[in-house]
């Protein structure tokens, strides 16, 4: 149970499942008022009756408003969650990249547009976006949602540095699998790099109120993605390599070949750092 929270006025988008869901109820179980909104209505409504909050259905873009209607005058805390997938390459359409800026990361700036004036003047708020391990590393197959996502991290980022002395507290939660739809729709790519270590949507929730205790910014619900993290900065084109090879894996599996007959590029780790299970392997 996190005091911090008890009372406060929460947001929660995209939250009639997965990630979201799992937000809204611990919210709400740490005594917060509990907005949860998602596209689908009816999950949405689900979701909100289920813990004693407020519905509020809709685009994650452009509910703040109403949001804070419904909160009667003040969100204290905002969870910019909503994502989508967005799979595929440099080659995906136009409109695939222009929904994964919009969701994953205009989403998050035109909340905080309409968030920070009040929460400046009052001298308290809390931002958490739900980013994703592919905004501080990459998801192999997915160019648009890597790229957004690296997106939403700087943007938690840069709103973290520039209002901290100001009472404005920012969370960047960055996990890799987690056990939800959006996972079961990742495919092969998933399958090979997420699903092996994926947690549960309520294990997030925990390493988020873990972060909130200790008031952090960066939460890995992964913790071995702290030192994936230092990898690619350390050495970069080491991990670069390693991460090619999980690409290599991945091609030949979706060709249905050997996905250990891969061309060797220098000194890779069999298995790559990248894909080890279990956290003391990435020490
Ligand atoms: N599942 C994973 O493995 C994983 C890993 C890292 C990060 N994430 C991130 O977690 C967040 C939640 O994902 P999830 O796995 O719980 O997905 P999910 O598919 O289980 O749930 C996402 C919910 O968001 C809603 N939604 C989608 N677009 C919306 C919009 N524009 N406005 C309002 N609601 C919208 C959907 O209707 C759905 O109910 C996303 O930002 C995702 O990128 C997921």
């Amino acid at each position: 149970m996190v005091e911090a929270v008890r009372g406060d006025g929460v947001v929660v988008t995209g939250a009639g499942a997965g990630i979201g869901a799992a937000l809204a109820r611990r919210f709400a179980a740490a005594g917060a008022r509990v907005v949860v909104n998602d596209l689908d209505a009816g999950k949405a409504e689900a979701v909100a009756a289920e813990i004693g909050g407020i519905a509020v259905p809709g685009d994650a873009s452009a509910m703040v408003a109403d949001a804070r209607d419904a909160l009667g005058g003040t969100v204290d805390v905002y969870c910019a969650n909503a994502g989508v997938p967005a799979g595929g390459s440099e080659a995906a359409g136009e409109q695939v990249w222009a929904s994964a800026w919009d969701v994953n990361v205009m989403a998050h700036v035109r909340a905080a547009q309409e968030l920070l004036p009040g929460w400046l003047e009052r001298g308290r708020g809390r931002f958490v976006s739900t980013v994703s391990a592919a905004g501080l590393l990459t998801m192999i197959g997915a160019a648009p949602y890597s790229v957004t996502k690296h997106g939403a991290y700087a943007f938690a980022e840069w709103l973290s540095l520039t209002y901290r002395h100001r009472g404005i507290k920012v969370h960047a939660i960055c996990p890799q699998g987690v056990r939800t739809d959006m996972l079961a729709g990742t495919g092969s790519a998933g399958d090979l790099v997420l699903a092996p270590t994926a947690i549960e949507p309520e294990d997030v929730a925990d390493a988020l109120f873990e972060g909130i205790e200790e008031d952090r910014f960066l939460i890995l619900p992964h913790p071995e993605v702290a030192g994936y993290y230092q990898a690619r900065a350390a050495a970069p084109d080491r991990w670069l390599m390693n991460m090619n090879h999980i690409q290599q894996k991945w091609e030949q599996a979706a060709a249905g070949g050997d996905p250990a007959r891969v061309a060797q590029d220098g000194e890779w780790e069999d298995p790559p750092r990248e894909l080890r299970s279990r956290p003391q392997d990435s020490q």
